[in-house]
């Protein structure tokens, strides 16, 4: 069983240092609205978004306050999509990173109040680190954009309308493949490709890390479905046993299938990372993490 290892376990600490201080002050009103804020940003999580951001921001060679925050702006867009994808209008999910999901403890208009609020605090975060950057190859804006084309819905948005349309007797490998790199890739892509303007990259190094991106991501929606049949609630800190109605690489090629399809694509994203060298290896210990995880 992979681990993050002590390398990415320090970026997800670093990230997890800076996210408190990234939210609205609790005090202030709208309370309880930060209040559902903090509980879904805060809780649990795997933190692998902004590690990705992290990991490549660094592999490139720069390492800076801007780029962590970058990085808390990811896992800010993520938690939103969560509080969204648990509604009951959505998935209709009780558990979240082992506590009761946004709606479940403040109620559902409280929660989306706050997903749009940590949705637009990631997009301000996102503008004021741009000029702390001083890229070079890059401008503020194109940081904005890729992020908003991530989420929107050409992106997580689209990805997240069509897994809601989708039914179990849907076979469509291709229409799948089309959610799954939608919902959750766009976003391990966009926090790849932040990391890499971050660092000013070349457009020969963020092409590498985009190949890697997506493919990880595209496997990580896939152990994610391994995940809702063969893990417990406990272990998964999440409802499982939650896809059922739906299409899903599990539903559509079994558990091994699934298993094999994650694997092969975990190992075309590290060969795509093949130009970068020994500098990707934290990368490739990534892609790891994702093929064994159970949570
Ligand atoms: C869960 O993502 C939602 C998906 C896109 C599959 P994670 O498994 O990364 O959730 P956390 O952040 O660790 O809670
Ligand atoms: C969620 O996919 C994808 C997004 C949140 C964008 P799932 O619905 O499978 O995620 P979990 O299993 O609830 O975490
Ligand atoms: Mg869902
Ligand atoms: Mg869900
Ligand atoms: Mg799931």
């Amino acid at each position: 069983m992979s681990a993050l290892g002590p390398y990415l376990t320090s970026l997800a600490s670093r990230v997890e240092a800076r996210l408190a201080a990234a939210l609205p002050d609790p005090a202030a009103p709208p309370e309880r609205v930060h209040a559902a804020m903090r509980h879904a940003l805060l809780g649990e999580g795997k933190r692998l978004r902004p590690v990705l951001l992290l990991a490549v921001a660094e592999m490139l060679g720069r390492s800076s306050e801007p780029a962590e925050e970058l990085a808390v702006a990811v896992e800010m867009v993520h938690a939103a999509s969560l509080v969204l994808d648990d509604l009951p209008c959505m998935d209709d999910a009780a558990l979240r990173r082992g506590r009761p999901t946004a709606h479940r403890a403040f109620g559902e208009a409280t929660a989306v109040l706050a997903a749009f609020g940590l949705l637009n605090r990631a997009f301000a975060l996102v503008a004021e680190a741009g000029p702390q950057l001083r890229l070079r190859r890059y401008t503020g804006g194109d940081l904005v954009h890729h992020l908003a084309a991530a989420v929107g819905s050409a992106g997580l948005i689209g990805g997240q309308a069509l897994d809601l349309e989708s039914r179990a007797d849907d076979r469509s490998l291709e229409r799948l493949e089309f959610i799954h790199s939608h919902k959750t890739g766009a976003l391990f892509l966009a926090a790849a490709e932040l990391g890499a303007m971050a660092a000013d990259a070349r457009r020969r190094d963020l092409e590498s890390v985009a190949a890697f991106a997506k493919n990880l991501g595209l496997a990580f929606q896939i152990t994610d479905d391994l995940v809702d049949v063969l893990a417990s609630p406990e272990e998964a800190g999440k409802d499982t046993g939650k896809d059922a109605g739906k299409a899903t690489f599990v539903s559509l090629l079994g558990v091994e299938g699934a298993r094999t399809l994650a694997s092969e694509l975990l190992d075309a994203a590290v060969a795509s990372l093949a130009p970068l060298g020994r500098r990707a290896e934290p990368l490739a210990v990534l892609a790891g993490f994702v093929r064994d995880r159970r949570r």
